[in-house]
């Protein structure tokens, strides 16, 4: 715990998480519980941020396609450095400098290992801290979703899934994970919505985590220029292509 020597929450150490949008520690999450609840003892504060982030942990493993249930960062090999810093570049707090990245994206060909690193790396995060990540899922569902939701004016309802994509209640601060963004051309309704929410997204240091087939190359070819230079311009890109059977965790395993 971070504590200083009179036995009180150490304020200034604690009090660095600048952004609403940052993994806090549990020390931070801890110290924020105290602080909003100044009535309550702290061991029910600890007790309450430990179950909450139990809960929250529980729901994001179900979240998690059974395929990559296990993936792990220690069997990444030298990919776990690379991703483990850009992921934390990205839930920096903003310098406000324009090369602040808002997004991670890994592209490359199918079979490559994107989905396998990134479910590893969402699972070494739900390990920190589970509370700020606020969506999981597929591009096609997410498509799926969207489409259901403009149809029937459901979009704006509490909890819908443009309200988490871009945080309108502001109960959704954090990191949203999208597994392969289509190599489809995508439709007009796509674009439209892939603009607005990654526009918000990047202009409120938002973060978003996205993998797709597309090669960073041919972004502008495939999505068009305005989205690929959202997608391009405010991201740390890691290309999968090189990587290709190269991964020595499977090995590791045998
Ligand atoms: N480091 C690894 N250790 C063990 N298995 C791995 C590793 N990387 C990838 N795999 C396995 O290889 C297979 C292909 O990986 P994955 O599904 O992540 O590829 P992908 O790049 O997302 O492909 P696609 O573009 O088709 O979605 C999966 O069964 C995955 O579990
Ligand atoms: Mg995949």
């Amino acid at each position: 715990m971070a504590q200083n020597p009179s036995g009180r929450w150490d304020e200034t150490s604690l009090k660095t998480m600048a952004s609403n949008f940052l993994f806090e520690t549990r020390d931070q999450r801890i110290y924020r519980m105290i602080k909003n609840n100044p009535n309550k003892p702290e061991p029910l504060c600890i007790a309450a941020v430990d179950e909450i982030w139990r809960q929250k942990r529980e729901g994001l493993e179900k979240l998690i396609p059974e395929r990559f249930r296990d993936a792990s960062i220690a069997d990444l090999g030298y990919m776990t450095g690379k991703v483990v810093t850009a992921m934390e570049e990205v839930l920096a707090p903003p310098t406000r400098n324009f090369n602040d990245p808002v997004g991670l994206v890994f592209c490359g060909p199918a079979g490559s290992g994107k989905s396998h690193t990134a479910y590893a790396l969402l699972r070494w995060m739900a390990e920190r801290n589970p509370e700020r990540i606020v969506y999981v899922d597929s591009y096609a569902h997410l498509v799926q979703d969207l489409r259901s939701e403009f149809s029937s004016d459901a979009y704006t309802d509490l909890g819908a899934t443009w309200d988490i994509l871009n945080n309108i209640s502001g109960l959704y601060p954090g990191l949203i994970f999208i597994d392969d963004l289509s190599s489809q051309k995508p439709t007009d309704f796509e674009t439209d919505k892939l603009m607005m929410f990654l526009e918000n997204r990047v202009n409120n240091y938002m973060p978003f985590f996205i993998t797709t087939n597309v090669r960073s190359a041919d972004f502008a070819s495939v999505f068009g220029e305005r989205l690929a230079s959202r997608l391009a311009g405010y991201s740390r890109i890691i290309d999968f292509e090189t990587f290709d059977k190269r991964f020595p965790g499977s090995e590791k395993k045998s």
